[in-house]
């Protein structure tokens, strides 16, 4: 059984066409009856012809000629021919019916005979009509039948194939949007629609993408998610090892008690990390915080700058006066994005060498750029160290979780700004944040 809107279209349309060829054939009859048939005028002449030679022999022979001439007429003819004789003329000449397009239900003549006797000749035409065209059958909406036939035959056909057309792709869309519904985001639609070039095939082509967007999402968290159980794994295994080697060997606890500190503050790191990570999204920003970028930055310099005494690395940081810094949104996060990237700066450089902090206002955005003289990353990975988990292998990456640049992108993108790291021109990275500034 199909749908309730395939037989919306099907019989709306069916239905208008059926009224339009009745409401055409209305319109064809009042124009074809102004003209005077071949038939009507052939007949009209015929009896006038017969009425007046009958009238010329009836005056010039009498009823006896009238009898012989009559009697060489065909059966047929002479049926409808009447000759009646009254002793006085009518008073009233009755006329004939003129007008154009129909024959007088009768013709009536009166002449005088030979024989000084008036007769009455009639014709009666609409015999002659009930022989040639039977009385009418009254009919389905008076319409004739190869006009009923093309009425309702093509306009079901046609109505047919339109609501189906039109209702298959809605059918299709439904399917997808219940596969999608059950969890399948395999599904695409465009490819089937594409030859339509409608907009149902940008309905099937929008879909398309949602599911796409939606397959990204999902399988981003999954991989979060097996990430996340992924790492951890190894400092509980560690922990299980230490508990371990504490019971088999007691003069050791005390080294196997460190070990096991040691492990518990790292999965409480990586457990906030992961806290900060889910929290940085746009709705959960405050609705009415503001707060000072460059005082921000600032501070987060001067706390780098203390731990950057030991490795002897130098922090810079430059900033245009005279722009107002204010962001709206919320500054823990802001801060923890910047000590993100700054600590890594730190991390990757080396004794005597200089980090850069520069923040700037383009185009009623306020600009941070960090540059080290660090290795750098090689170009190939660096589209991927905003992504969570991903540790690029050196020699001084060891620490981490790769969480740190992860939460800086997802921070930045929920201020509405954006996020790109790229290799410095006489080496080192540079890794540039734009948020939107504030204005009243
Ligand atoms: N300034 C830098 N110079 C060179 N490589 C860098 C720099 N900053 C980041 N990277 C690379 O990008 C990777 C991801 O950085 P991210 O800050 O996300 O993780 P992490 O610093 O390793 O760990 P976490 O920040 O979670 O402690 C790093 O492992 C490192 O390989
Ligand atoms: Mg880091």
């Amino acid at each position: 059984m199909r749908g309730r809107l395939f037989w919306k279209i099907l019989l709306g349309f069916w239905l208008t066409f059926i009224i339009m060829t009745q409401a055409l054939w209305v319109t064809f009859t009042f124009y074809g009856n102004r003209h005077q048939s071949p038939e009507t005028s052939i007949a009209r002449r015929m009896v006038n012809l017969q009425m007046t030679s009958a009238a010329s022999v009836l005056q010039s022979g009498g009823m006896p000629a009238l009898n012989a001439m009559v009697a060489d007429w065909s059966p047929d003819e002479r049926r409808f021919f009447t000759v009646t004789p009254v002793a006085q003329p009518p008073t009233e000449e009755p006329v004939e019916n003129a007008e154009a397009g129909r024959l007088p239900p009768k013709v009536v003549k009166w002449v005088m005979g030979a024989d000084n006797q008036g007769y009455v000749l009639s014709y009666d035409l609409e015999g002659l009509r009930q022989e040639h065209r039977p009385a009418k059958r009254w009919r389905f909406l008076n319409i004739p039948d190869p006009f009923l036939w093309v009425g309702a035959l093509g306009g079901l056909l046609f109505s047919a194939v339109l609501a189906w057309n039109l209702t298959r792709p809605m059918r299709q869309l439904r399917a997808g949007f219940e596969r999608v519904a059950l969890g399948d985001l395999a599904v695409r639609l465009f490819p089937a629609m594409r030859r339509r070039h409608d907009e149902l095939s940008e309905v099937a082509r929008d879909f398309d993408t949602m599911v796409e967007r939606l397959e990204l999402l999902v399988s981003a968290r999954e991989q979060l998610l097996h990430d996340v159980s992924h790492e951890l794994r190894s400092p509980l295994a560690r922990l299980q090892l230490a508990i371990g080697l504490g019971r088999q060997n007691p003069d050791n606890v005390e080294n196997s008690l460190q070990r096991i500190e040691h492990e518990a503050g790292r999965l409480d790191k990586m457990i906030g990390e992961l806290l900060t990570l889910s929290r940085a999204e746009s709705n959960c920003l405050p609705d009415e915080e503001y707060f000072d970028l460059y005082g921000l930055v600032d501070a987060v310099v001067n706390d780098a700058r203390y731990e950057a005494q030991i490795p002897g690395v130098e922090i810079v940081l430059q900033a245009s006066s005279g722009v107002e810094y204010t962001v709206k949104g919320n500054a823990e996060l802001m801060r923890r994005a910047v000590e993100n990237i700054i600590r890594n700066a730190l991390r990757f450089s080396g004794h005597g060498q200089r980090v850069m902090v520069e923040l700037t206002c383009v185009d009623q955005r306020l600009q941070i750029e960090v540059r080290d003289q660090g290795p750098g990353v090689e170009e190939s990975k660096l589209s991927s160290i905003f992504d969570p988990f991903v540790r690029v292998k050196s020699a001084l990456s060891g620490k981490g979780y790769g969480l740190g640049l992860a939460i800086a992108r997802k921070v930045v993108l929920a201020h509405g700004g954006q996020v790109e790291a790229h290799n410095g021109e006489q080496g080192g990275l540079v890794i540039r944040l734009r948020v939107p500034r504030w204005v009243a």
